[in-house]
């Protein structure tokens, strides 16, 4: 990184500080408390998933726009489809919704769902983790300031996007436990980072998301094993008559063939138990009876 890339990240870094403590209601405790402050800064930016508009610049992303997806997209009023599809309005609207544009299947798998700040997020990190048989021949962007400026810009050429704010809060605030500790934050940041690269190959985590190789995985805490009736499942995990408790998760995902013999999911499990806390933790971000 270069000497301009910390000043941004530290700028960056105190909005963070500044809109978390807002939001947290707990603003002087978190300016008394230095280690707490320390916790925030201390995340890298890939890590500190606080999805936040506030800190954006889409003039910045703009200019990225143009560099690195403009070959493909125009962004203008009525902007013709080249490679890919004109991304005016593109922010609130439904998810490979254009009618005169023929999307990846891959893609159409999300039609349900609209593009928000957190779809957006999640597909311009990793297109083919969103959609896996996408036809968009990107990499992605792979540090998360530059996917936020670029999103700040789209919501610019969006006039339908929802306010940014509503679509942070449910995701961010989520966790009430999150609120009041920046060490639970950074853990569950780095869970759902961790569930990114482990499990999304296969899995979904949003409401009504779709099959993947396994099922989907919200609202999974809890739930009773082997029961979502849109998926097919190995007589194994069928024969667990049990709920999803986060010690079942646990030993699941440590080694899901000595804890299901024969079971269909085809990964090797996960050693580290900080690593499946972690990602246990974002799983249960995504429990509808922990949102108020
Ligand atoms: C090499 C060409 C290419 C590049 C570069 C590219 N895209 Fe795409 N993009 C596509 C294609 C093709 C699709 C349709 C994907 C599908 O149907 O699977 C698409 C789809 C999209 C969609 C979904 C639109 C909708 O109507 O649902 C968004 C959003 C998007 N791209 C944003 C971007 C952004 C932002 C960049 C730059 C950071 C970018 N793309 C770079 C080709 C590209
Ligand atoms: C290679 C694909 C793959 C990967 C990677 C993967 N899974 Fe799975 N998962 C599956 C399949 C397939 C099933 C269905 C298993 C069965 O029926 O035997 C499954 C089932 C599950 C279930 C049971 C869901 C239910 O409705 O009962 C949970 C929970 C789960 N996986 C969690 C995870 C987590 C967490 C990770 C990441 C640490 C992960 N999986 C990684 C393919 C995968």
């Amino acid at each position: 990184m270069d000497s301009f890339d910390w000043n941004r990240l530290a700028v960056a870094g105190l909005f963070s500080v500044c809109v978390l403590a807002a939001s947290w209601g707990i603003g002087s405790v978190v300016i008394q408390n230095q280690t707490q402050i320390k916790s925030v800064f201390s995340n890298d930016s890939d890590q500190n998933e606080s999805i936040d508009l506030a800190s954006a610049n889409p003039a910045k992303g703009r200019e990225l726009a143009t560099q690195q997806c403009s070959l493909c997209h125009t962004f203008n009023e009525n902007g013709a489809n080249k490679i890919g599809p004109n991304l005016y309005g593109v922010m609130g609207h439904k998810i490979a919704s254009k009618p005169n544009f023929n999307y990846s299947d891959s893609l159409k798998k999300h039609q349900k769902e609209s593009w928000d700040v957190q779809n957006l997020n999640l597909w311009l990190a990793h297109p083919t983790n969103f959609a896996p048989d996408t036809i968009m021949a990107y990499p992605g962007i792979s540090v998360q300031q530059d996917r936020i400026d670029v999103i700040a810009y789209l919501k610019t050429i969006s006039p339908s996007a929802p306010s940014s704010a509503s679509a942070i809060e449910k995701k961010d605030n989520s966790d009430p436990r999150e609120k009041s500790n920046p060490e639970i934050k950074s853990n569950l940041s780095q869970g759902k980072e961790e569930f990114q690269q482990h499990c999304a190959v296969c899995h979904t985590d949003t409401v009504e998301g779709n099959t993947r190789l396994g099922p989907n995985l919200y609202n999974i805490v809890n739930k009773p094993i082997a029961s979502q009736s849109n998926y097919t499942y190995s007589g194994s995990l069928k024969l667990k008559k049990m709920n999803w408790t986060e010690s079942n998760l646990d030993q699941w995902i440590e080694n899901p063939q000595q804890w299901a013999p024969g079971n269909k999911m085809n990964y090797k499990g996960i050693s580290s138990a900080d690593i499946r806390k972690n990602i246990i933790l974002y799983l249960h971000s995504l429990s509808p009876q922990d949102k108020n």
